[in-house]
């Protein structure tokens, strides 16, 4: 009853995290477009442009006011609220999926960290991310776009790098995400919100604005703008267990977040010139590049002897994932429940079986007896011989080829147990 109420629970706060989050990010894109396309050759006196569009029912005609229009208008459209609400469901995200469970989802299998400083290590990077952003935009480093950028960049990889030592790879992924995040949001609270309402307090008391502080928002909400991408794949990531699941999960994160910026950068200059048109094709073949280093074909030869014999020029040392964070859990349960002694050659169906079973059940089941769920999660069903052959693709992805399953190790499944079903899906996983 319980895991079914978390996971209504999580529904309804993932369905709003989106909804606030397209609305902010709408609004961000949009402006930014707004900004880049504005007509400034000949403006009326006062204005620094204005923009004929047509969208939906009609013609629009939007002016962009130099600094301040002579008068205040009676009603002024503000745009924060998507980005609180967006930060706010996102903080509760991450306690209804991560920080309630803690030892499934948190924290990486077979490292020492308790849940508690588990918690605090994610909402404390938070809030130390923002303090560190703030003050390198406010230095001389600040007046250096690019350098910023790089700097920002080597930062966050780090923070990744970080995260990807302590926690799951879904985590990780989503830690970054929640940096940035509260980044962004701290950008619009601390900064914009501030500036905004400096200039029109200064429109109503009739004085001259200072141009300061508006011209820092907009350099804040430009950093918004070219965050937005990788933020978006992060709130994806986990759809992409080979991704998330790998053992270079950071580098890989990194590759992704160059790309995303690269074409940030393109959308973002078109309208000057296309000197970054470049940045499309590379994008592009980025990602390809991206699939090919990270497949099936570069990782864990030594969990799947069969497929390694069959490709051993293709093996990459470096993606072996042999440096099993679960190695702790393998003696234990081996010494404790008896599991069955896995060969990894000679795979018996008896045996995965039994294997499966132990170690998967649990969750995958019609009737999963784990409380922490109430249906089977993601509707993968291991019951019976049938589906663990249908599944087997499934399988070898999230438990031999990566060990992303089962969730936080928690039934202590074993490396040997990952070979057995690592050699009988690379045999044709039989089961008669
Ligand atoms: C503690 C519960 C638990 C255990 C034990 C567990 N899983 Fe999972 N598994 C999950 C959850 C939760 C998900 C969904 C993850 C998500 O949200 O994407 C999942 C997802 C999967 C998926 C992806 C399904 C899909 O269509 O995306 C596969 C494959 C999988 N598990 C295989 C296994 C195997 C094989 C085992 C045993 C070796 C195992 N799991 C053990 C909880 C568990």
């Amino acid at each position: 009853m319980e895991a079914h109420f978390t996971e209504w629970l999580n529904l309804g706060i993932r369905w709003i995290h989106m909804i606030t989050g397209i609305a902010w990010i709408g609004a961000s894109f949009y402006f930014v477009w707004l900004e880049n396309n504005l007509n400034r050759s000949n403006p009326r006196e006062g204005l620094s442009g204005d923009l004929w569009a047509i969208h939906g029912g009609g013609i629009y005609h939007l002016e962009k006011y130099k600094l301040a229009p002579p008068k205040m208008p009676e009603n002024l459209h503000w745009f924060k609220w998507e980005a609180y609400a967006t930060w706010l469901s996102g903080v509760a995200l991450l306690l209804v999926v991560y920080y309630l469970n803690p030892s499934l989802y948190l924290v990486k299998p077979g490292v020492e960290l308790s849940p508690a400083m588990g918690i605090a290590i994610g909402l404390g990077s938070m809030a130390i991310s923002y303090v560190i952003y703030h003050f390198l935009c406010d230095s001389p480093l600040g007046k250096r776009p690019a350098l910023l950028g790089a700097v920002l960049f080597v930062l966050i990889i780090a923070a990744a790098y970080g995260f990807s030592q302590i926690f799951s790879g879904r985590a990780a992924y989503i830690h970054v995400g929640a940096i940035i995040g509260t980044i962004m949001v701290g950008n619009v609270f601390f900064t914009i919100m501030p500036a905004q309402r400096a200039l029109v307090k200064a429109i109503e008391e009739n004085r001259t604005p200072d141009p300061v502080l508006p011209a820092k928002g907009l350099l804040r909400s430009r950093h918004n703008n070219y965050f937005t991408l990788p933020v978006l794949f992060i709130m994806i990531s986990n759809h992409f267990p080979s991704t998330y699941g790998s053992q270079y999960n950071w580098a890989i994160l990194a590759g992704i977040a160059i790309l995303a910026v690269l074409v940030r950068h393109y959308f973002n200059t078109r309208h000057d010139s296309s000197k970054y048109v470049w940045t499309l094709p590379a994008a592009a073949l980025g990602m390809i590049c991206l699939a090919y280093v990270t497949s099936p074909a570069h990782r864990a030869p030594a969990a799947a002897p069969v497929a390694a014999v069959e490709q051993p020029a293709r093996t990459t040392p470096a993606k072996v994932e042999q440096a099993s964070p679960a190695a702790a859990p393998v003696e234990q349960a081996a010494s404790t429940d008896g599991a069955p002694a896995a060969n990894a050659g000679a795979s018996d169906f008896a045996q995965v079986e039994s294997v499966i079973h132990e170690r998967c059940t649990v969750c995958h089941s019609a009737n999963p007896t784990s409380p922490m769920f109430s249906a089977a999660p993601a509707g993968l069903m291991l019951d019976t011989p049938e589906q663990m052959k249908a599944q087997a693709a499934k399988i070898h992805a999230q438990t031999v080829a990566t060990q992303i399953m089962p969730l936080g190790n928690i039934t202590q499944m074993t490396q040997e147990e990952r070979d057995l079903i690592g050699s009988w899906i690379a045999e044709g996983a039989q089961i008669n």
